[in-house]
C-alpha cells in the first residue's frame, strides 16, 4: 500500500499570515514552439481550444507569431520565431516545444516584481506598461527553474483583446459557444528539476511567491523495481495555483525524470493538469480527436471497486477509457494522462475530475509510474 502524503500544518484559520504577493490565478501558459500555426491547429482540433487572438506580421509584429487559444478559464499562447536569431528560436533549438512562461495575474505587476526580487527572484523583465489602442497592460517577468519564467500580468487598465499587438480572431473551426471537450481550468503545472534541486525550488516558491507545501511524495511512495522520483506540491495562499516540483531519485535504471531532463535539455514543465467536470465525456472526445493516453494494465481495475467504493461514474467506462481513480478521507478523484504531445518525450497533459479528494492521487502514482515506464522502455530510454 502506498503511503498517504504528509501535509504541512498550514496557517491557523483565525489569523492567516499576510500574503506578501497575492496572485489572482494563472493568466496564461505560453509555449515556445517550432510551428505555432500548426500547434494551434492541433490544440483546436484535438483539445477543443478556440482561437481568440493572433499577433504576427499582419498585426505589425515582425519577429514572432503568437496564437491565443481559450477553453473554459484556460488560456494558451503558442509562439514561434520568424527567424533564427531570437530567444524563441534558441529556446526551441534547445528544448523543443515547451512551456516558456507560466504567467500569473496580479493587481500590480510592479509591486509583485519588486516583492519577488527583494526575496531573491532573478529579474528577467523590469515592470513595463505596454500601451495599446484599448488601454495599457502592465507586465514584469522573473525567472523560475531552467529557462522557464513567470510573467506578472496586470490587465485592469486594458480593454482590448489579450494584449497590445494582438488582433481578435474569430475561429472558423470552433464556434464561440462551443464547449470544446469540456476542459475548465488549469489545476496544476508540474516542473521537473535536476537531482538534488527539488528543495531549492520548493524554497523558491515558498520564499519568493509565498507558497506553502501541500504534499510530499518520497521515493518510497513513487517507485517501481527500476526507477523512482520525489515530488513536493507547492500552492499559493488562495489554494488556486498548485506547482508540484519533481526530481529524479536513485533507481536501478534511468528515472522518467532523467529522461525528461535529457530530452528537454534541463529543467522545465513536465505536465499541465486540466480540470474537467465530466472526465468520461472529455476523454471520449479527446480519444475521438486522436489524442493518445497512457495504457493502464487491466489488473489495475480488478480491485478498484474495493479501493474506490461508491462513485458516480460507471467503472466499465473508466476501464474502457483508461481513467484512474483514487480515494482519500475527503472524497475521490479521477485522472488520466496523455502521451507526450511532441516528438521529444517531454510535455504531456493530465485531465482530472475532483470529487472532494485532497490527496492528489497518491494511490495512483504506482500505476501511473509503471505506465510511464512502459512508454519509456518502448523509446529505448529505460
Ligand atoms: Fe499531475
Amino acid at each position: 500500500m502506498l503511503e498517504s502524503p504528509t501535509r504541512s500544518p498550514g496557517p491557523a484559520p483565525t489569523a492567516p499570515p499576510a500574503d506578501h504577493l497575492p496572485l489572482q490565478g494563472i493568466d496564461y501558459l505560453e509555449f515556445y514552439v517550432g510551428n505555432a500555426k500548426q500547434a494551434a491547429h492541433f490544440y483546436r482540433t484535438a483539445f477543443g481550444f478556440r482561437l481568440v487572438a493572433y499577433s504576427g506580421p499582419e498585426t505589425k509584429v515582425r519577429e514572432r507569431a503568437s496564437y491565443v487559444l481559450e477553453q473554459g478559464d484556460i488560456r494558451l499562447v503558442l509562439t514561434s520565431a520568424l527567424g533564427p536569431d531570437s530567444d524563441i528560436a534558441r529556446h526551441v533549438l534547445i528544448h523543443g516545444d515547451g512551456v516558456k512562461d507560466i504567467a500569473l495575474r496580479v493587481d500590480d505587476a510592479a509591486a509583485a516584481f519588486e516583492a519577488a526580487v527583494a526575496r531573491g527572484a532573478e529579474p528577467v523583465m523590469e515592470p513595463t506598461w505596454i500601451e495599446g489602442q484599448k488601454g495599457r497592460l502592465q507586465k514584469a517577468t522573473i525567472r523560475s527553474y531552467g529557462d522557464t519564467v513567470h510573467t506578472f500580468v496586470n490587465r485592469s487598465q486594458y480593454q482590448g483583446t489579450f494584449a497590445p499587438g494582438f488582433g481578435r480572431r474569430d475561429d472558423p473551426l470552433v464556434a464561440k459557444d462551443d464547449p470544446g471537450v469540456g476542459l475548465r481550468r488549469v489545476d496544476h503545472v508540474v516542473g521537473n528539476v535536476e537531482l538534488g534541486a527539488m528543495d531549492r525550488w520548493v524554497d523558491f516558491y515558498a520564499r519568493v511567491l509565498g507558497f506553502s507545501q501541500l504534499a510530499h511524495f518520497d521515493d518510497e511512495a513513487i517507485s517501481t523495481e527500476y526507477s523512482a522520483l520525489m515530488s513536493k506540491v507547492m500552492q499559493d495562499g488562495s489554494g488556486k495555483i498548485k506547482f508540484p516540483i519533481n526530481e529524479p531519485a536513485e533507481g536501478k535504471r534511468k528515472s522518467q525524470i532523467e529522461e525528461y531532463l535529457e530530452f528537454y535539455g534541463g529543467p522545465g514543465v513536465q505536465h499541465v493538469a486540466l480540470v474537467s467536470d465530466d472526465i468520461v465525456a472529455t476523454v471520449e472526445a479527446m480519444r475521438q480527436r486522436g489524442i493518445g493516453f497512457l495504457t493502464i494494465p487491466g489488473t489495475y481495475y480488478e480491485d478498484l471497486p474495493q479501493r474506490i467504493g461508491e462513485i458516480d461514474q460507471p467503472l466499465d467506462a473508466l476501464q474502457r477509457l483508461g481513467i484512474l481513480a483514487d480515494r482519500d478521507e475527503d472524497g475521490y478523484l479521477l485522472q488520466i494522462f496523455t502521451k507526450g504531445v511532441q516528438d521529444r518525450p517531454t510535455v504531456f497533459y493530465e485531465i482530472i475530475e475532483w470529487h472532494g479528494a485532497q490527496g492528489f492521487g497518491a494511490g495512483n502514482f504506482k500505476a501511473l509510474f509503471v505506465a510511464l515506464e512502459a512508454e519509456q522502455a518502448r523509446r529505448g530510454n529505460l
